[in-house]
């Protein structure tokens, strides 16, 4: 996907609510997430989300006006890895207003123990660290955890997710200590006269087996929510904000057949019909039958108008003698933006350039930018446009995460097949052919992984696991086929399991899938001779092996 700086455009994108005021606007009942830098956050805004309500995830210094500005029904303040015990000026706090709006609050482990020491209790660092999972006491009565039971019937107990060092010794007046643990006896308090609640453990986290309805009850029940965002609403707004932000203009995208381009582009041809054309680059890189597929989804089902451009012989050629990872994708870059740029310049009128930029992308270079949030992921896109093309970027996905994308994709008409695939990096099999690449590796390499899909899906694998995929590596082995010795190259087969990709499991995938993809590989692509299976986690290694 071709990527530039996100951020850029927020200034010039026409605001939803504006466009939709006088009819439903899915986004007008609104959570604002103040993100204090925890792993955890963008899970805060998914399940608030999934529950359906709109909620927008910000640095936790936003200013004031902001803060008013934004409307919202409640306020979660998430966790972060800073102790409030070090109390000097860079310790984050939340903003004195956001207690002063009259609107519930939720402060969730960090956010709870500054809430806590803001509002006059006390915090502490414990003895030791509570990491893990936990069962909590709750007594009295509280919004948030009545009816609610993990243990045995009669019992008021709750089965949570603990990872903290410091904890609230001491509740704030006006505070009810609703829910202890041995580790901390101050594990949630509630000031039900304010509607503030604070929890110590993480209801965000699936290991917290309530915690789902624990926020459901904050959202719905004391910040009075309505639940309209879903997939049938945020379509209708996104298509009438893309008609209106785009008028009579022509757009370009460049579809790469991954989830984001692929939806953005139905979206858009929703919008505008053919004033949107999709530029589809066929780099020599991709897997088996992609390209047909995409022509066959897009141009043929959906009467999107596509322009395919076989650009795999120019791609290989320059790809040639190139051995250094960094520099094949530079390569791979350069020559996707050269061929975009050509194909694009022959269409008259264009003012746009379509991305499937996602939330989680705008979050996170929010974020890298303040140099507020720990970057762990790296970029790794295909390159930013060149500034001669002068053109304006519509990006109409940018406040939606994966699962929503992948929901709306569905909303729009697209195959849920293509909107649940694995994700496939930008230089395609450009990394998993290790060192130079080769038409006659990428050959086997699409073979290969043909296979070694097909059969995950057959064994219902597909998806329980994250990204699956299959490299070929230069390297030749000794085999035997019939009575005579063969020679022939390894190919790896990969597996990983992951919520974020961020860190990634190897998959315990069972003995007789391994067995069966590894015969088909050997007996039905000529040319390898021996399969082995990645076992490396991340990290220390990472998904892909270049
Ligand atoms: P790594 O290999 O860094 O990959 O553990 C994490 C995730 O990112 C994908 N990936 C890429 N995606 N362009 C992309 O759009 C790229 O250059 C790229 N490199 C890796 C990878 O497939 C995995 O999902």
């Amino acid at each position: 996907m071709l990527t530039t700086d996100s951020s850029k455009t927020r200034e010039t994108n026409v605001d939803v609510g504006e466009v939709l005021a006088g009819t439903i606007d899915p986004r007008s009942d609104r959570i604002l997430i103040l993100d204090f830098g925890a792993q955890y956050t963008q899970l805060i805004g998914r399940t608030i989300r999934e529950i359906g309500t709109y909620c927008e995830i910000h640095p936790w210094d936003v200013d004031d006006a902001f803060i008013r500005d934004f409307g919202a029904r409640g306020i979660v303040l998430s966790g972060g890895p800073a102790s409030v015990t070090e109390g000097d000026e860079d310790t984050p706090v939340a903003r004195p207003c956001v207690f002063g709006l009259g609107v519930p609050v939720l402060g969730i482990c960090y956010g709870m123990q500054t809430m806590a020491a803001q509002l006059g209790g006390e915090v502490e660092t414990a003895d030791h660290r509570e990491y893990g999972y936990a069962r909590v006491d709750v007594r009295g009565t509280c919004t948030l955890f009545d009816g609610l039971n993990d243990g045995e019937p009669g019992e008021t107990a709750l089965d949570v997710w603990m990872s903290h060092g410091d904890r609230v010794v001491r509740a704030p007046d006006g505070f009810d200590i609703v829910a202890s643990t041995e580790a901390a006896p101050v594990a949630a308090i509630a000031d039900a006269a304010r509607n503030f609640y604070g929890v110590q453990f993480h209801p965000e986290v699936t290991h917290t087996k309530q915690g789902h309805e624990v926020l459901r009850r904050f959202v719905v029940d004391v910040c009075q929510s309505s639940t309209g965002w879903n997939p049938g609403n945020i379509a209708d707004s996104l298509i009438n904000w893309a008609r209106t932000e785009v008028g009579d203009d022509h757009v370009i995208l460049g579809l790469s057949g991954g989830v984001d381009s692929s939806v953005a582009a139905a979206l858009l041809h929703r919008a505008i019909g053919d004033r949107l054309t999709c530029i589809f680059v066929d780099n020599g890189l991709l897997r088996l039958n992609e390209a047909e597929q995409v022509m066959q989804t897009f141009a043929r089902n959906l009467g999107v108008r596509v322009i395919h451009v076989d650009a795999s012989e120019k791609f290989l050629g320059r790809l040639s003698g190139v051995t250094d990872p960094e520099a094949k994708r530079k390569v791979i870059g350069e020559t996707f933006i050269e061929v975009f740029d050509a194909e694009s310049s022959k269409i008259e009128g264009v003012k746009w350039l379509a991305q499937g930029t996602i939330y989680p992308d705008v979050i996170e270079s929010a974020g890298s930018k303040t140099g507020k949030a720990k970057v762990i992921k790296s970029h790794h896109n295909v390159g930013g446009l060149p500034d001669y093309m002068k053109l304006k970027l519509l990006e109409p996905l940018r406040e939606l995460f994966k699962d929503e994308v992948r929901k709306l994709g569905v909303e729009l008409g697209l195959a849920s097949e293509m909107v649940y695939r694995h994700p496939f990096p930008g230089p395609g099999l450009g990394v998993r052919i290790l060192g130079e690449v080769k038409a006659e590796y990428a050959e086997i390499l699409r073979q290969a992984d043909h296979i070694f899909i097909t059969e995950l899906r057959n064994a219902g694998w597909y998806d329980k696991v994250s990204q699956a995929f299959v490299v070929f590596l230069p390297v030749k082995s000794v085999g035997v086929v019939g009575d005579n010795r063969a020679y022939d190259y390894v190919v790896s087969v990969r597996s990983v399991t992951t919520v974020d990709f961020m860190t990634a499991t190897w998959s315990h995938l069972p003995y007789d899938l391994l067995e069966r993809v590894s015969s088909r590989i050997m007996n039905e692509v000529r040319g390898v001779s021996r399969v082995a299976y990645d076992i490396s986690s991340k990290p220390p290694a990472t998904i892909e092996w270049e």
